[in-house]
């Protein structure tokens, strides 16, 4: 798991003016809107003696935690300690630690990590939405899903163009040919600071879907084209042109929870069968797709992927899957990746807080920051006398 990625935290609807609780990252935070309708999200764990700041209450602008009434501001500030009575100073190291927060897209999105701005990787864009809502002629929905399955694998899920023909019955031939071989030499590469993905075309039959394949306009097989990719740690986008005439458009967001459990927002938009009336039919339709993919990723083995590509096979047609391990490894190089081994060695005994943007600037903090994989180039050059 990475730190320094914005992840989405809950649909907009799901945080007003109680305090929420999520846990991402295997850690705990707290979410609540203020009186100006900004969300704000902080670490859950109370500087004071650990209480869950979640379980308390919305005081104002602030949270106010359940067990000795201290109350901190949505930037992280103890605002008072009832104990020390009415007016006392309160000590500037009082502070938990505050991360930044977009609502886009109808979601809620936290940047969990120290990274300043101008650094951060942007949150995947939706080219069909400008502003708060779909351009028209597209329509939108959203749907939440939460798996004991593994972000990473989900993620490569995603990537895998060869496993449509055998998982989903609806996009190809059932695994019944044996002419499906993944043309890889016509890939268009997609290769950016955050996304690996690539374009293809593959044969398909007509849309199992009646009502789909009288807006595809085909009822026999095609080559149709595609797209898919990563962006960031965590954020997937397929496009799917099954004809000239209709257009689906997939953006998963995922959030790890835990090792092993994840949260997934996805907003499908599709440029036919407009009428809201219709959206169950294509909801319905994507949650029997990802439950097929769920099914499998549930049972691979190991839950997590294993380091390095020696314990598996790859084949060409894995070539974005190595992609975005490649970039992953190069955010682990950086520092981005979380030690769950000491995280895990130290459980219960210690608890630990995603560090901020704001650590960049002050010191004193109460909490250790999560114990993180060292950097590659500070490690060589802490390794090297003088440097
Ligand atoms: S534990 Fe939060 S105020 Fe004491
Ligand atoms: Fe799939």
């Amino acid at each position: 798991m990475y730190i320094n990625f914005w992840y989405p935290a809950g649909l907009a609807t799901e945080i007003a003016g109680t305090p929420v609780r999520r846990r991402m990252l295997a850690q705990d935070f707290v979410l609540w809107r203020d009186q100006a309708g900004r969300v704000q999200c902080l670490a859950n764990t109370c500087i004071h003696r650990g209480a869950s700041l979640a379980d308390g209450k919305v005081l104002g602008d602030d949270v106010q935690c359940p067990y000795h009434g201290w109350r901190f501001a949505g930037d992280g500030r103890c605002t008072a300690i009832p104990s020390l009575g009415r007016g006392a100073r309160i000590p500037g190291r009082a502070r938990v630690d505050a991360y930044p927060v977009a609502e886009k897209y109808g979601l809620v999105f936290v940047f969990l990590g120290d990274l300043p701005e101008v650094e951060r990787c942007p949150i995947m864009d939706i080219a069909e939405y400008r502003g708060e809502a779909p351009d028209p002629g597209w329509r939108a929905t959203i749907q939440h899903f939460t798996w004991d399955i593994d972000y990473q694998r989900s993620v490569e899920n995603g990537l895998d163009g060869a496993h449509n023909e055998f998982v989903h019955p609806t996009h190809g031939y059932s695994g019944d040919r044996d002419d499906i071989r993944i043309a890889v030499e016509d890939y268009e590469i997609v290769d950016t600071e955050w996304d690996s993905g690539h374009f293809s075309s593959r044969r398909a039959p007509p849309l199992a879907d009646a009502k789909m394949r009288e807006a595809s306009g085909r009822t026999v097989d095609a080559v149709i084209r595609g797209g898919t990719g990563h962006h960031g740690a965590a954020m997937v986008w397929t496009l799917i042109h099954p004809t000239d005439r209709i257009s689906i458009h997939q953006y998963l967001f995922e959030t790890p929870v835990d090792e092993g459990r994840t949260s997934l927002y996805l907003v499908n938009l599709r440029n036919f069968l407009l009428d809201p009336a219709e959206d169950p039919r294509m909801m319905g339709r994507n949650e029997v797709v990802a439950l097929q993919d769920r099914d499998v990723l549930q049972a691979v083995r190991p839950v997590l992927t294993p380091p390095g590509r020696t314990k598996e096979f790859f084949t060409p047609a894995d070539i974005t899957i190595a992609s975005y391990r490649d970039k992953l490894k190069a955010w682990e190089d950086r520092g981005w990746r979380i030690d769950m081994a000491e995280v895990n060695r130290t459980r219960g005994r210690t608890a630990f807080a995603i560090p901020s943007p704001a650590r960049r600037q002050q010191g004193g903090w109460v909490l250790d920051p999560v114990p993180l994989i060292p950097a590659r180039v500070a490690a060589a050059a802490a390794a090297t006398p003088g440097v």
